[in-house]
C-alpha cells in the first residue's frame, strides 16, 4: 500500500525523497501502535488508506516535497492515541432518556478527542526525535519544522469532529491530511472497522448482512454530511452544497467511494 501511495507522486526525485520516510515511519508506527489495535479503536489498515488518499489529492494539490512530507507523518501518526469512543449514536439515543446524562456525555467525548490529539502529537514528535535518517546517519528522519508542523496538524486534526470550523483551506497541508482522514468512513475497510466496532451492547453487527453495510454507509454518509454546518458562515469555499470537501481531488474520491456502494449521495444523485 506505501508503495502504491508513493507511485501517486509524479516527479522521481520527490518519489526517492519520499521513500525513505514513509518506508521507516510506516514501519515503525505499524509496530509500536497500529498492530496492537483493538476493533474497538480502529482497523490497522487505516493509516495505509488515509496515506493513499492524501498522496492523490496533495499531488493534486501540487503540494512542495516539504509540505508532502510533513502530509507522510501526519498520516501515519495522528492516530497513535487510542481511546473509548463515545459516539454521536450514543449520545442521540441516551439524550432520549436523559438530556443531563447526553450533555455530560458530550462533554466527555470532547475531552477524549482532546487527549487523543495532544497524546497523538506527542507520540509523534517523541518518535520524529528518535528516528534516524535511513539514508543520513546521525540525522534525524525529518527537519525540525516538519515535525513542528506534524505535531501542530496532529493536536487539531480531529477538531472538525468538535463542530468546529477546522482546518481551514488555507492551511493546505492541513486540508490534505483532513480530507484523506475524512474520506476513511467511505472506504470499504473503514465500513469494515465500524461493523466490527462493539457497539453500546457490547456486540459488533453481523459482516455477513449486506444490509448492516447499506446502513452503516448510509449512516457514515449522513454524518459527513452534518459537519458541513461546521464552517456556516466562514466563507470557505467547497465543491458542492453539501459535502466537507474543498479540494477537487477529495471531492472526486468522495464521490468515487460513496458511489461504489451505489447509495444517493447527500445532494440525491447517484453516480
Ligand atoms: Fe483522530
Ligand atoms: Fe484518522
Amino acid at each position: 500500500m506505501t508503495r502504491r501511495g508513493l507511485l501517486l507522486v509524479q516527479d522521481p526525485a520527490e518519489r526517492a525523497e519520499l521513500r525513505p520516510v514513509v518506508d521507516a515511519i510506516a514501519a515503525t508506527t505499524f509496530e509500536r501502535w497500529l498492530s496492537r489495535r483493538t476493533a474497538e479503536d480502529n482497523r490497522p489498515e487505516h493509516e495505509f488508506v488515509v496515506f493513499g488518499a492524501a498522496m492523490r489529492i496533495a499531488e493534486a494539490e501540487r503540494l512542495p516535497v516539504s509540505g508532502k512530507l510533513v502530509v507522510v507523518c501526519v498520516t501515519f501518526l495522528h492516530d497513535t492515541y487510542a481511546i473509548h469512543r463515545i459516539t454521536e449514536t450514543a449520545i442521540r439515543d441516551r439524550m432520549k432518556r436523559d438530556a443531563e446524562l447526553a450533555a455530560r456525555l458530550r462533554e466527555e467525548k470532547a475531552r477524549q478527542r482532546i487527549e487523543h490529539m495532544e497524546g497523538g502529537a506527542r507520540n509523534a514528535v517523541l518518535l520524529l526525535c528518535e528516528l534516524e535518517h535511513p539514508d543520513r546517519p546521525g540525522q534525524p528522519i525529518v527537519a525540525g519544522d516538519v515535525r513542528e508542523r506534524c505535531a501542530a496538524i496532529i493536536a487539531a486534526h480531529d477538531c472538525w469532529k468538535l463542530g468546529k470550523p477546522h482546518p481551514a483551506a488555507s492551511d493546505r497541508e492541513a486540508l490534505v491530511c483532513f480530507e484523506a482522514d475524512a474520506l476513511w468512513p467511505l472506504h470499504p475497510l473503514g465500513v469494515l472497522a465500524d461493523l466490527e466496532r462493539p457497539g453500546e451492547s457490547g456486540d459488533p453487527k453481523d459482516v455477513d448482512d449486506p444490509d448492516e453495510w447499506r446502513k452503516q454507509i448510509r449512516h457514515n454518509l449522513e454524518t459527513l454530511r452534518e459537519y458541513r454546518a461546521n464552517w456556516d458562515g466562514t466563507g470557505e469555499v467547497f465543491q458542492d452544497s453539501v459535502s466537507i470537501f474543498r479540494t477537487a481531488e477529495g471531492h472526486r474520491l468522495y464521490r468515487e467511494w460513496a458511489g461504489l456502494w451505489g447509495a444517493p449521495l447527500p445532494d440525491g444523485s447517484r453516480l
